[in-house]
C-alpha cells in the first residue's frame, strides 16, 4: 500500500505539472474529489482501532489541505498566465471602461444622526437608547406632564391597544422618556451625561411633518449645572454641526419638563442672517427647545433634586439633517428617490 507520504507526494506532482486549468481542475477530481485519492484515504479510518484513528484522521487532513493549498496556488499562477496571453493575442480591449462597483451611500438622516452623536461623545456623553413602544409613565407622567394636563395636548399621541405594567402603551411622541429611563439607571451613579437618537411618532402629516421622525434628546445632571452651561454646549454643538461662526439666541418657552424652559434659534443658515425664505426674513431659524430639567421630574426619578441639578434639550435630526445639506421638501428624505439619494454616495458627514 502506497503511505500517505508518498501519495500526498504525487498528488503535488501532478498539480504543479497541470499546464492549464481544465488539466488541473482533473487533478483535482482525482485527488481530493468525492472518489478521490485522498479522500479515499478517510475512509480507512473506520477501520482502524480508535486509539490510532484521531491521529491518523488529523494526518489526513494535512495532507488535504497541503494538496487544496497547491492547488489553489497553481489556479492563480494559471490564472494569471492565461490573462498574459489573451493581452499578447490583443483578445482583452483595456481601452474599455471600467465595470467598477457602485458604492452604497447612507441615507442624510443617519448621516446627520451619526454626525452628532460623534460631535456629543467628543465632548463625553454616551449614546442612549430606549424603546418606541413607551408607556404613559415614562412618556408623560414622569415627564411632569400629569394626566389630563393641557400639554399633553401638544402631542397627537398614536395610543396602542394593550397595556405596559399597568400603564397605557403608546408610540413615543419624543425622546424626553430616555431621560427617564437613563436617570433612573444612573441615580446611584452620578453624574451622567448622555444624548438618546430615535424615531418618535406623532399623528401629523404635511409638507413639514411626517407621522415619523427622528429627535435627539440631551441630559446632563450633576452638582452645580447651570444654564450658562448648557447655553455653552448647544453653541459649541452648533457651530461644529454647521461648521462655521453662528449666533445662538434663546427664546423663553414653555416644557412641563424644564423650568426655565427656552427655544434655540441660530443664525439662519442659508442666508448668514440677512433674511430669507427660509427663515422668513427674519434672519433666524429655531433649532431645538432646552430647559433646568424640572425638580419633580428629577424627584421621580429618586435623583435628589437638591443636591443635583441638570439641563436637557430636545432637537429634529430630519430639520437639523435639512438644514445641513440644503434639503428644502421633508418628504425627500421619505420617497427614497434614488436620484435624491445618491447624490450621499459616499462620504460620512
Ligand atoms: N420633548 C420636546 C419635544 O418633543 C423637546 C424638548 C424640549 C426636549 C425641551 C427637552 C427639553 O429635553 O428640555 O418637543
Amino acid at each position: 500500500m502506497v503511505s500517505l507520504t508518498e501519495l500526498t507526494g504525487r498528488a503535488l506532482a501532478d498539480i504543479s505539472a497541470s499546464a492549464d486549468i481544465a488539466r488541473l481542475e482533473e487533478a483535482r477530481v482525482h485527488w481530493l474529489g468525492k472518489k478521490g485519492l485522498i479522500t479515499e484515504q478517510l475512509k480507512s479510518l473506520g477501520a482502524m482501532p480508535a486509539e490510532q484513528r484521531k491521529e491518523a484522521g488529523a494526518r489526513i487532513n494535512e495532507a488535504k489541505e497541503a494538496v487544496q493549498a497547491a492547488i489553489d496556488a497553481r489556479r492563480t499562477v494559471l490564472e494569471a498566465e492565461e490573462i498574459s496571453r489573451k493581452l499578447a493575442q490583443g483578445r482583452i480591449d483595456i481601452t474599455l471602461d471600467g465595470r467598477g462597483e457602485v458604492p452604497g451611500g447612507l441615507h442624510p438622516v443617519t448621516r446627520a444622526r451619526l454626525r452628532i452623536e460623534r460631535l456629543f461623545r467628543e465632548v463625553g456623553f454616551e449614546v442612549a437608547e430606549g424603546p418606541e413602544i413607551e408607556d404613559d409613565f415614562h412618556n408623560f407622567s414622569a415627564l411632569n406632564v400629569p394626566a389630563n394636563h393641557p400639554a399633553r395636548a401638544m402631542h397627537d399621541t398614536f395610543y396602542l391597544e394593550h397595556e405596559v405594567e399597568g400603564e397605557r402603551a403608546l408610540l413615543r411622541t419624543h425622546t424626553s422618556p430616555v431621560q427617564i429611563r437613563a436617570l433612573r439607571a444612573a441615580r446611584d451613579n452620578l453624574p451622567l451625561a448622555v444624548i438618546a437618537p430615535g424615531r418618535v411618532y406623532r399623528m401629523d402629516s404635511d409638507a413639514t411633518h411626517t407621522p415619523m421622525f427622528h429627535q435627539v434628546e440631551g441630559l446632563l445632571v450633576d452638582e452645580g449645572v447651570s444654564f450658562a452651561n448648557l447655553k455653552a454646549i448647544l453653541h459649541g454643538f452648533m457651530e461644529a454641526f454647521f461648521e462655521r461662526d453662528l449666533s445662538m439666541r434663546l427664546r423663553p418657552s414653555y416644557f412641563p419638563f424644564t423650568e426655565p424652559s427656552a427655544e434655540v434659534d441660530i443664525t439662519c443658515v442659508a442666508c448668514g442672517g440677512s433674511g430669507c425664505r427660509l427663515c422668513k426674513h427674519t434672519g433666524w431659524i429655531e433649532v431645538l427647545g432646552c430647559g433646568m430639567v424640572h425638580p419633580n421630574v428629577l424627584t421621580a426619578c429618586e435623583v435628589d433634586s437638591e443636591r443635583y441639578t441638570a439641563y436637557a434639550f430636545g432637537m429634529g435630526i430630519d430639520r437639523l439633517a435639512m438644514l445641513r445639506y440644503g434639503v428644502t421638501d421633508l418628504r425627500l428624505f421619505f420617497e427614497n428617490d434614488l436620484r435624491f439619494l445618491r447624490q450621499f454616495r459616499g462620504g460620512w458627514s
